[in-house]
């Protein structure tokens, strides 16, 4: 009989969830090791005070465009002291509920650094420097990723930062400079534009968020535009310095031609890699592959008492990617099939409007030789949308011409991320377009626009 029957090592929401569901649904006694605060990046430094800036970005937006609606209000400011303050009473309260929910299932939380000794021993050190060993059944490396640099120089210089450093700042920039294009670019470039603060984003290749649906990329190229954020595509970055007068000044290449821009502040968010330094001891290092651990369909890394959720696994670095492969994790070390189908993860971009996908986009479904067709339909003609001024914007259903089964959706429109949980649904079920029409759906709702967007004589 060993002292525990699964530690988990990292307290992100992988690692959280899962030693959650591990003592409460399957009454396994379980420790959860953590060197920094419980939530992970996505409670830390990610999702959640990311999310909470844009919501008072948003806000301070919408008040001040508030005319329209009828509203009139006197000079409107904002005090980024108290932006971030609330944003520290938000992560407070939820690290609190963590906390609380921990000491309800009785998981023995460990602050500590952990380290895998061979496939049933973690050692932990603690932060006063006492280690700790720990006998257990099963391990779970839940210990996410962090961003990760290009070998841009002046990358180190003050005032170029990664997200972690941005989301700390209490000062407003000038002027902000971003470099890379994807999700946390974007999301960034939002927060600030409705700040009113001068935005540049700078990516690398042809177009913005590159790994999503390119009408996608297309439509919120223009939204930001209009919200005076320039985009620079297929601009290599070569360098940064700081100049005398100029602030810190980025030279880059775009379309051979050399270009630079200065700005005050710099994020750079290229990327994320997995963390796993000083995880394993020698002798005990699972199969990797470009820094992430190499798991089998049920979350098993090559050390069969060894399991791996998440970031650190590579793939689709996202928190509800991590939480879902912890619950089929869970259920292979318990001789169960898996419950989450791991192929159909949705994503979202919290810009405004949000966008979300799941499942193929058009370009995708050809990839894989599918016969598939998509239709769209712009949310012009629904009335919530117009009623509350929203953005233009579209949901697009890509569907197998035979059957009618859905294979994916992309759309950008308000409450976008929550739309998508339909289509995460009908993807994951093999619902047909005629299936998810026949659904009766309240009005004036966001959502009947999903009714529009899968009405057959559409096809
Ligand atoms: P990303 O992979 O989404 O985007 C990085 C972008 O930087 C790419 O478009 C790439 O082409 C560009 N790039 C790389 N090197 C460059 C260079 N030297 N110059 C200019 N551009 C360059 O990575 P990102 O935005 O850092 O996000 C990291 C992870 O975090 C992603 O996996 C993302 O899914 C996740 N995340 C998810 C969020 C959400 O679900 N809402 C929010 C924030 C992050």
């Amino acid at each position: 009989m060993r002292e525990y029957d699964i530690v988990v090592i990292g307290a992100g929401p992988g690692g959280y969830e899962t030693a959650l569901e591990a003592a409460g649904t399957y009454g396994m006694k379980t420790a959860l090791i953590e060197k920094e605060a419980l939530g992970g990046t996505c409670l830390n430094h990610g999702c959640i005070p990311t999310k909470t800036l844009l919501h008072s970005a948003d806000l301070y937006r919408e008040i001040r465009e508030c005319s329209r609606f009828g509203l009139t209000v006197g000079e409107v400011s904002f005090d980024m002291e108290k932006i971030q303050d609330r944003k520290e009473e938000v992560l407070n309260t939820l690290r609190s509920g963590i906390a609380m929910q921990m000491k309800q299932k009785k998981v023995t939380v460990i602050e500590g650094t952990g380290r895998l000794v061979d496939g049933h021993t973690v050692e932990a050190v603690r932060p006063d420097g006492s280690k700790i060993t720990l006998d257990t059944e099963f391990v779970l490396i839940a210990t996410g990723s962090r961003a990760s640099l290009p070998p841009i120089p002046g990358a180190d210089l003050p005032g170029v930062m990664t997200s972690d450093g941005l989301l700390e700042s209490r000062t407003v920039p000038e002027h902000l400079l971003i470099i890379g294009g994807g999700v946390i670019g974007m999301e960034f470039a939002s927060v600030y534009s409705s700040l009113g603060v001068p935005v540049t984003v700078l990516e690398a290749l042809p177009r913005i968020i590159a790994n999503l649906d390119k009408e996608l990329s297309q439509s919120l190229k223009l939204l930001m535009k209009k919200r005076g954020v320039t985009i620079c595509t297929g601009a290599m970055v070569k360098e940064l310095r700081q100049e005398e007068g100029r602030g810190i000044v980025c030279v880059y290449t775009e379309k051979e031609e050399e270009k630079s821009v200065s700005a005050d502040q710099v994020l750079i968010c290229t990327g994320r890699r997995p963390c796993t330094e000083g995880l394993f001891s020698d002798g005990c290092i699972p199969e990797m592959e470009k820094g992430r651990v190499l798991v089998n369909a049920g979350q098993q890394t090559s050390i069969p008492s060894v399991y791996a959720i998440g970031d650190v696994t590579g793939g689709l670095m996202l928190a509800h990617a991590a939480s879902a492969m912890g619950k089929n994790a869970l259920a292979h070390m318990n001789g169960k099939p898996n419950v989450c189908d791991l192929s159909v993860i949705p994503s979202c971009i919290y810009t405004s409007p949000e966008i979300a996908s799941v499942g193929l986009d058009d370009a995708g479904a050809k990839e894989k030789g599918l016969d598939c067709a998509s239709r769209k339909i712009v949310m012009s003609a629904n009335g919530k949308t117009v009623l509350s001024a929203g953005e233009r914007g579209f949901i697009k259903v890509v569907y197998e011409k035979e059957t009618g089964r859905i294979r994916g959706a992309q759309m950008m429109c308000e409450r976008a991320s929550d739309l998508i949980g339909e289509f995460a649904q009908a993807v994951t079920a093999g619902a047909t377009l005629k299936q998810m029409y026949g659904v009766i759906r309240p009005h004036p709702t966001f959502c009947e626009a999903i009714t529009e967007a899968c009405r057959p004589e559409l096809s």
